[in-house]
């Protein structure tokens, strides 16, 4: 069955989906994007992916490539005509095409929108969630704008190179002071002992997490205490539990962090009944 992409106003087939070579996402990262988690064939979270979207546009003085309602049906038909039950979409929109200039382009100058839509492995994932993961820990060297969901994301690819160069899944990124940050493409979490769940703040040095933003409804409802501070890797190593979010993992236990184990070194219950209940938290639709 072959796979169809959204690009600029048409449905293409996917191998021959493209965007111009002077498209300013192509030449300078000049664009942002969204993920947003596939469930039973309806969208997980889309009003907070499409208002933090609005958010990343406005940051960057990037048009909207159209009316919310018209995004919103783009993102259902492209998920409709993949046939995606349980999978993600995809969405980026950059400043448009324009002669290589690194200041703006004319104001009238198009933005450029993609959307595309994948399944995922649901059996693969819940056994990857019930073994845990690894990771490891780099150096922060983003640029400050992280609250951004920028494309521009070659941090993020070396850091992910290296995890997946250490038989693990993500690199935690940790910043000047010896405090995570969070992941490549995820947040991070520790739970510390009395299970207190802590996760750094999102005012700064972190993308604001929608799965982040949902667990923590999750957590309340289930009694956890949240600590919202920033956490050194040595009290990660101590903690009894630690994990990572983001709409393509939803919670995921993390077991090791540089080789080491968290805890007993086995998916902690706190992280476990977060990925459990969290559905029941989100907006299906
Ligand atoms: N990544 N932090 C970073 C740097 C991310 O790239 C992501 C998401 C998150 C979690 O955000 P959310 O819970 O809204 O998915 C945190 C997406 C999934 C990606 O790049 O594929």
């Amino acid at each position: 069955m072959s796979r169809i992409a959204y690009v600029n106003g048409r449905y293409l087939p996917h191998r021959d989906a493209s965007v111009h070579v002077e498209d300013r996402g192509y030449q300078f990262a000049d664009g942002v994007y969204e993920v947003c988690e596939v469930l039973g064939g309806r969208l997980v979270d889309e009003r907070r992916h499409l208002d933090r979207l609005d958010r990343s546009l406005r940051e960057l003085f990037i048009a909207s490539p159209m009316s919310r309602a018209a995004l919103s049906a783009v993102l259902r038909e492209v998920v409709r005509r993949n046939h995606v039950r349980n999978g993600m979409v995809y969405l980026q929109v950059s400043r448009g095409v324009a002669r290589r200039d690194h200041a703006f382009p004319a104001p009238d100058t198009a933005p450029s929108i993609v959307v595309t839509a994948r399944r995922t492995d649901r059996e693969a994932q819940e056994a990857l969630a019930r073994k845990g993961v690894a990771v490891i820990t780099v150096p922060e060297n983003r640029w400050p704008r992280v609250d951004i969901k920028s494309v521009s994301l070659l941090p993020n690819v070396l850091a992910k190179q290296l995890a997946k160069e250490a038989g693990a899944r993500e690199a935690w990124f940790v910043d000047d002071d010896g405090y995570v940050t969070e992941g490549a493409s995820t947040n991070a979490w520790i739970v510390t002992a009395g299970r207190t769940i802590v996760t750094r703040p999102a005012d700064s040095g972190i993308l604001r997490g929608i799965t982040r933003t949902v667990a923590f409804e999750v957590a309340a409802d289930l009694g956890y205490t949240i600590e919202e501070r920033p956490f050194t890797v040595a009290e990660a190593h101590a903690a009894d539990e630690a994990f990572i979010s983001a709409a393509t993992t939803v919670i995921m236990p993390v077991v090791m962090i540089d080789g080491s184990p968290v805890g007993s070194g086995v998916p902690g219950p706190v992280a476990k009944a977060l990925r459990l209940k969290f559905h029941d938290f989100s907006e299906v639709a």
